[in-house]
């Protein structure tokens, strides 16, 4: 059996990673495979959005399935071009994908499906926009409407701010046509968690419950972020949140979706902020989370190649997943300057004496193999993930791990996990 992996980051490592340990015994392949996926994964010289050729090879090498990681992709179509040439492929079709590719999209398809969600309004007009807010009279959140790599999101805790990220984004174009439509909605206030399902357009497979910590600096301070660590469980999602949250989220989304014609086939990520008055849905992502699929993969047992099977024959509501069911925590390292730039071309020291610790795994993000060295690449570049008793254990031992590894310039939040622990 061949699969690719489209994507080459931390949540590709991850899932790769899991799939290797399939007792099909795959011979995997992977988009132009950073250091971790060059382990395990033959390379691809394609990029995840050369999606022509990336079909074309994918014929030529009969691959059995195809797993798309990153959303640009699956926004530009990768699944429906697939299947149009008979390709099995995991993953949301271009229309479904329009949940994680518009914010407006997707706030419409809440309002329809009854999902509770932040009080809203989109807006292409300026104007239009700053008299919502002065009429909302409250703190707000500005979002560009596309894609914009995490970064089209601002909260505005006055007028002033709101009217300043409005002009911004509608008048000065500061994220082009992403931004050329806005999402202004209310401000909520509670704790995060992500919520992510396996969905073959009828039935939901939850996955175990996550927490991913956005914020740059310790105790969630700072500017945004891909994210700087995950672990799983969390406990803020509790046995009621989350039966709340598959029957008052995610499946009245899978019904309305079916209703327009576009049903949602993949991972469906629900960031969820539950609030004092129960769970509210801040966006949709269309694919797994990263860090969070770090986590979640080192906890999962069963055959993730099957279970994609599953879902792509609509047969989920037969599936139970098996999960470890102890905790495990991610520590993301980054490069110098990160999130606002990062530095690259450091070589990493110690992923041998990391690798050491017990129940420790690194996944590594944008790290390249540079002969015998391993050489940063990009912001977000480990993932150094540890199993453990307890959430406790787990970052003892990713901390462990941690330890062992440097470069210059390497930087980590050392407090993962904080909320969970200091319940
Ligand atoms: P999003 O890309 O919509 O998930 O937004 C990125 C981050 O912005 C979220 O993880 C939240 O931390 C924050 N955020 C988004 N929407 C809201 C909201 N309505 N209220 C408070 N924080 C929000
Ligand atoms: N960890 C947040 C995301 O994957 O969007």
């Amino acid at each position: 059996m061949k699969v690719l992996l489209v994507g080459n980051g931390g949540r590709e490592h991850a899932l790769a990673w899991r799939i290797a340990q399939s007792p099909a015994a795959p011979t995997l392949y992977a988009t132009r495979p950073n250091a971790g996926l060059a382990k395990i994964a033959k390379a691809v010289d394609l990029g995840v959005e050369q999606i022509d050729e990336l079909v074309a090879w994918a014929g030529a090498e009969q691959i059995d399935l195809t797993v798309v990681g990153p959303e640009l992709p699956l926004t530009l179509g990768i699944v429906d071009r697939f299947q149009r040439a008979g390709l099995a492929v995991w993953g949301p079709s271009q229309a479904a994908a329009r949940l994680e590719g518009s914010k407006a999209f997707a706030k419409d398809v809440m309002t329809r499906a009854g999902v509770p969600t932040a009080a809203y309004g989109a807006f292409s007009d300026v104007e239009e926009a700053k008299g919502w807010v002065r009429s909302f009279g409250k703190p707000v959140v500005v979002k560009a409407d596309g894609l914009a790599a995490g970064k089209g999101v601002i909260l505005c805790y006055t007028p002033e701010e709101a009217e300043a990220a409005l002009d911004s984004m509608l008048t000065e174009g500061a994220f082009g046509d992403a931004g050329a439509r806005v999402v202004v909605e209310e401000l909520l206030i509670g704790e995060e968690a992500s919520y992510i399902a396996l969905c073959d357009g009828v039935h939901v497979l939850p996955l175990a419950s996550s927490q991913d910590h956005k914020r740059v600096g310790e105790g969630d301070t700072g500017p945004n972020t891909g994210g700087m660590g995950a672990y799983s469980p969390a406990p803020v999602v509790d046995a009621a949140l989350e039966r709340q949250i598959i029957d008052e989220v995610m499946y009245p989304i899978l019904r309305t979706m079916a209703e327009m014609g576009a049903p949602f086939v993949g991972f469906l990520y629900a960031g969820i902020m539950v609030t004092e008055s129960g769970p509210k849905v801040l966006e949709f992502n269309v694919r797994m989370g990263d860090p969070e699929t770090q986590p979640l993969m080192m906890r999962l047992k069963s055959d993730l190649v099957a279970v994609l099977q599953d879902g792509l024959a609509g047969r989920l509501d037969e599936v139970s997943l098996e999960w470890d069911p102890r905790s495990a925590l991610t520590v993301v390292m980054c490069s110098e300057g990160y999130p606002a730039s990062a530095r690259k071309g450091d070589v990493i020291e110690g992923l041998e004496e990391a690798a050491t610790v017990e129940g420790s795994h690194v996944f590594v993000a944008g790290a390249q193999l540079d002969n015998e060295s391993v050489v940063t690449s990009g912001g977000r570049v480990l993932g150094v993930t540890a199993l453990g008793e307890d959430l406790k254990g787990a970052a003892g031992r990713a901390y462990e791990a941690v330890s062992h590894i440097t470069w210059p310039g390497a930087h980590y939040r050392s407090d993962i996990g904080w909320r969970a622990l200091s319940r």
